[in-house]
């Protein structure tokens, strides 16, 4: 089989690179080892960029985004034992950026469909993908698919299969330098189908923990909490994650809080990770293939997202001019957006969670939260780097 680019990855990177291509002629192939009813059954982020947002609509399956979606314009952050807040304005902030509470699994669900409703080849629950050749000119992807042995020559591949996938894997130790960060602790997410507890997000300085009040639609909450990377899954009964929601909230949401069964229940380690360049050859790395956040800042999906965009960009000006000069600096571009949303996260990370037992970090978190909360510029700080930055 021979193709322009061949992506292996169905997640949003995969998706939104493979349907950008498509609505542009560039044929594509998408290879995934798992099957789509799998993809679809995965719960992660929720918070879309306006960057994001565009690029969905520029796709032309923005319909059930734009009629379901909910348009944020502020969050709220908490803190101290007095249980302080203000509401961050964002998009007075930030000259009118909205963020859009709209799920990753209704996001990946709308590009599915999309991507089965055209001529484009996919391939699910393909086994031992792997890439080939790709410091050549004519790299190629293997697999099998339904006992049958499949190659996909290309002109490029783009590695869009996740943290654990086999491109990054693919690439000789030596010819990358990898910085990371894991943390010590994790989050212990709840979705539930009661109404949130606010209109907005709200995030919160606790001394036990980080909590994280989000949603998915007004009848759809979705609640984290910090916890030690001890705690096991199934020491947490839903019951005893409601009660411990409730201990940490301020009295006026506590009482706000609704319960009901989980609809998923999960512990995240939190990560920091890049890997550079993200270019070897022709082998491009697309989202969290190439890095990993901490999801305190909603960074992950609308990275993936960006780097997608990047690289259809340099592809397009291959294609329908000749030029290479946007491969050539889809590396160096893509980083730098990277770094920006990896020092947010890492900030935010290390802001509102519980460090360690030392009270005089504590003081400084609150003093520093304290101070950005009422100044205009701090306020600022957070509200552009939120929204993303251009
Ligand atoms: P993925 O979504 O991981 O997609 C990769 C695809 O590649 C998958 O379909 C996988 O099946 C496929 N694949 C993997 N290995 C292979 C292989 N060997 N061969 C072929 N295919 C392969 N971000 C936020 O912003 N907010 C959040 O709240 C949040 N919560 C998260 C919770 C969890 C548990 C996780 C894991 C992530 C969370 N994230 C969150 C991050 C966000 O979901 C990711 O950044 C986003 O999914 C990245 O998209 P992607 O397409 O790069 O990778
Ligand atoms: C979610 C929302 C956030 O604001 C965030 O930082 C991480 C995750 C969510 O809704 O899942």
């Amino acid at each position: 089989m021979k193709t322009k680019v061949a992506i292996i990855g169905s997640g949003p990177a995969g998706l939104i690179l493979g349907q950008l291509l498509h609505n542009q002629g560039i044929d594509n192939v998408v290879i995934d080892n798992k099957s789509q009813d799998y993809i679809l059954g995965r719960i992660r982020a929720g918070v879309l960029e306006q960057s994001t947002v565009n690029i969905i609509r520029e796709l032309g399956i923005s319909e059930r985004m734009d009629r379901e979606g909910l348009v944020h314009n502020g969050f709220t952050m908490i803190w101290g034992q007095d249980c302080q807040r203000q509401r961050i304005p964002f998009t007075e902030l930030t000259d009118g950026k909205i963020m859009m509470v709209y799920g990753q699994t209704e996001l990946t669900k709308d590009l599915l469909a999309a991507r089965n409703a055209c001529e484009a080849f996919s391939f699910y629950d393909a086994e031992d993908v792997t890439p080939h050749d790709f410091y050549s000119e004519s790299p190629l992807v293997s697999f099998k698919h339904q006992g049958e042995e499949y190659e996909v020559h290309c002109d490029y591949i783009a590695g869009c299969d996740g943290f654990h996938g086999v491109s990054r894997q693919s690439v000789p130790v030596k010819e990358m330098t990898v910085y990371e960060n894991a943390y010590p602790f994790g989050w212990l997410g709840v979705l539930a189908d009661v109404p949130p507890v606010s209109d907005e997000v709200v995030y919160q300085h606790h001394q036990d923990g980080y909590v994280l009040c989000s949603m998915r639609s007004p009848t759809r909450s979705r609640y984290y909490i910090q916890v030690s990377l001890d705690e096991k899954l199934e020491d947490w009964s839903v019951d005893r994650f409601w009660a411990e929601l409730k201990r940490r909230l301020p009295d006026d949401l506590a009482e706000k809080v609704v319960t009901g069964p989980a609809l998923e229940m999960s512990i995240a380690p939190l990560r920091s990770f890049v890997c550079e360049p993200i270019r070897f050859g022709n082998l491009f790395l697309v989202g969290d293939a190439a890095h990993i956040v901490p999801p305190t800042g909603a960074k992950g999906l609308n990275l993936a997202a960006s780097d997608a965009k990047e690289l259809f960009n340099g592809l397009m000006q291959f294609y329908q001019q000749g030029d290479s000069e946007g491969l050539e600096q889809y590396s160096s571009k893509a980083l730098d957006r990277i770094w920006k949303a990896e020092r947010f996260s890492w900030w935010m990370t290390s802001l509102f969670h519980k460090l360690d037992d030392s009270a005089f970090r504590q003081k400084m978190q609150l003093s520093e939260i304290h101070y950005l909360a009422h100044s205009k510029a701090g306020q600022t700080t957070i509200a552009e780097n939120f929204v993303g930055l251009d």
